[in-house]
């Protein structure tokens, strides 16, 4: 049996533009590359969804950019979710991204897209643990949407100081353990068949 090179959508929980979680799943997508896999980064900037409210998608339906994240959704085995940490949660714009990805609709059972998917959680943070209480939070909330999430995590604490100019991360252990979380992700996705 072929195993087709696995696919893994990279996001953070972030629009802002200077975004450490944003540089983190920046390397994270490059990591994948390095390690077999074809990642997409995507800035989720680029996806403006409103909060969401019941009336308005019952009024307007699914937004259209929360539908174009379906779609890209549905194109990738994996998933790498970069978490930022706002008062020891995940923030605003992660709930509310994956809150309209939930929702069903004229095509979509909603939950389904997110079954036999496998993700990997990191965050970044000025702080001294790395946003480490975001990665709980947002582990609860994938395997809730029925992801199965590694359980291996990785938390870069004194992010402004954590890269270098090309964007990698200076201490060589955290960018060997960056890399160990994608090849694993990569490889237990090549072994399920990357369905
Ligand atoms: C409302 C708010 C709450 C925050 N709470 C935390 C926190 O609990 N733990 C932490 O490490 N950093 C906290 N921070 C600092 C963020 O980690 C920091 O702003 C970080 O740069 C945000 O991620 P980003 O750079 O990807 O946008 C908080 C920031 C905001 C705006």
């Amino acid at each position: 049996m072929s195993n087709p090179t696995p696919s893994i959508l990279v996001f953070a929980g972030s629009a802002r533009a200077d975004s450490l979680n944003k540089r983190l799943a920046r390397l994270a997508a490059d990591s994948v590359g390095q390690q077999g896999g074809n990642a997409t980064f995507i800035d989720l900037r680029d996806y403006p969804i409103p909060l969401y409210d019941g009336d308005l998608e019952r009024e307007t339906g699914i937004p259209e950019h929360a539908r174009t994240l379906r779609k890209l959704l549905e194109q990738h085995n994996g998933l790498v979710v970069v978490s930022p940490e706002y008062n020891g949660f995940i923030t605003p714009l992660l709930k509310n991204t994956l809150d309209w990805l939930s929702r069903p609709d004229q095509e979509h059972e909603g939950l389904v897209l997110f079954r036999n998917r496998v993700a990997a959680v990191m965050s970044a943070s000025p702080g001294g643990f790395g946003g480490m209480r975001s990665l709980t939070l947002a582990r609860q909330l994938l395997n809730n949407l029925g992801v199965t999430v590694l359980p291996d995590q990785l938390a870069i604490p004194r992010a402004p100081q954590a890269f270098d100019e090309e964007g990698r991360l200076k201490d060589s252990a955290l960018q060997e353990r960056l890399d160990r979380i994608c090849a694993r992700l990569v490889n237990t996705l090549a072994r399920l068949g990357a369905e």
